[in-house]
């Protein structure tokens, strides 16, 4: 595997501090369209320069390829309302703002009006506004403007600021530590030990861990990322091999699409140096909307040549009480009734009851920092 970008060139899109006081107009962004700015102009989803034009668009709905043909499975567009895009003009820089601070620009090449429930039914695989990819899309804005962008002004992060790395530094740091083959590992949710079974056995190949998790905006009943990172830390503190996993953020906005943004997160990860990505059970999905191995079935639609990052599949893997250790349908031979499954959403619920999901579910660090976590956040949101 290379590790060059997605489609051979690392992407900056950088100005800071570049001077737009001249430009009059301006769009305010969502906290997805801030993130994905930021993240376009940092090279994460190279090749991509802008926000997607029209044609590209359409080839990426239909057939998850740029118009050029490179791979690239979610459209990443910058919706606007009507009334907003009837003010604007094509040829023209507009600044790209939010809550008052302007993040960028976007040369306007393009204003169309996309075609939702098309997008809906091949990005989602389904048009029901149950979905949250689905309904936020359907309320994010009708007309999309498509054009290159420049990021002038970095986000401010809070929290966890050092685990904020561009895709230019995680791959000096893959370099600085002798790593050539590195598995890049997504995640929306606390490590359980089915996560950290599949991350070990992926370990024993390969040379790095790139602990990724996903950081941007996810569903309300997810756990909170400021929570989910001290549970990483414990997890890696106590259980890791410190030399051979690397823990940093990836601050993009969950989607749900399941399948194609398996490709996607595999994509990106590259863009971070990575040179294998896991794909377990269900990969970005939600509900009951995709199959548990439909995140792994859409990679025969692509060649190894022009994904440049192997995908390492996993089973759905459980406990086993009667092997007495984490185990898959593959290597597993014992009964449903001798296995420990539980569901992010039992755990979930577990936790909000002050209850401990079992050991052989998760390590106890981690539920402790998880408890007091969400207690934390109670606290704040009732008082
Ligand atoms: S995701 O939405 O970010 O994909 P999650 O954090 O649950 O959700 O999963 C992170 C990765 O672990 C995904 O590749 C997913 O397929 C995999 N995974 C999660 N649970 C299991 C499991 N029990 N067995 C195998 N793979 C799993």
């Amino acid at each position: 595997m290379s590790l060059q970008a997605h489609g051979g060139v690392l992407i900056n899109r950088e100005q800071i501090g570049k001077d737009v006081r001249h430009l009059t107009k301006a769009i305010e962004l969502d906290a997805t369209s801030l993130s994905d700015l930021e993240l376009i102009a940092i090279g994460a989803y190279s090749p991509l320069t802008g926000f997607l034009k029209k044609e590209d668009y359409e080839s990426v709905v239909l057939h998850m390829r740029l118009k050029d043909g490179v791979v690239w499975s979610l459209p990443i567009t910058l919706p606007v309302s009507k009334e907003v895009a009837a003010t604007l003009q094509i040829g023209e820089e507009v600044k790209l703002q939010k809550d008052g601070i302007v993040y960028g620009t976007i040369h306007v090449r393009d204003i169309y009006t996309p075609d939702l429930e098309k997008e809906a039914v091949h990005v989602y695989r389904t048009t029901d506004e149950k979905h949250p990819g689905v309904k936020k899309m359907y309320d994010r804005g009708d007309v999309y403007v498509g054009g290159e962008i420049t990021l002038i002004h970095r986000i401010e992060q809070k929290k966890f600021s050092t685990y904020y790395l561009d895709p230019k530094e995680t791959r000096e740091k893959f370099k600085a530590l002798g790593w050539k083959t590195i598995v890049g590992f997504q995640t929306r949710n606390p490590v359980h030990r089915a996560h950290e079974y599949i991350q070990k056995t992926a370990l024993e190949t390969v040379d790095g861990l790139f602990l990724n998790p996903l950081v941007g905006e996810t569903k309300a009943d997810d756990i909170p990322a400021d929570v989910r990172m001290e549970s990483y830390e414990v997890l890696i503190n106590q259980y890791y091999p410190k030399d051979r996993v690397f823990l940093a953020v990836f601050p993009a906005a969950m989607r749900y699409a399941g399948p194609r943004e398996a490709i996607f997160h595999a994509l990106v990860r590259k863009n971070y140096g990575c040179t294998h990505f896991i794909v377990g059970r269900d990969h970005a999905g939600v509900g009951d909307y995709y199959g548990t191995y439909d995140a792994q079935t859409i990679f025969r639609h692509f060649t190894l040549d022009e994904l440049e990052i192997f995908p390492l599949f996993f089973e759905h893997s459980f406990y086993c009480k009667k092997c007495r250790g984490m185990a898959s349908e593959k290597t597993c031979p014992h009964n449903q009734k001798d296995r420990i499954i539980l569901s992010g959403t039992k755990v979930r619920e577990m936790l909000r009851n002050g209850e401990f999901p079992p050991p052989e579910f998760s390590r106890k660090e981690v539920i402790e920092v998880l408890i007091r976590g969400m207690k934390q956040k109670e606290v704040v949101v009732k008082g």
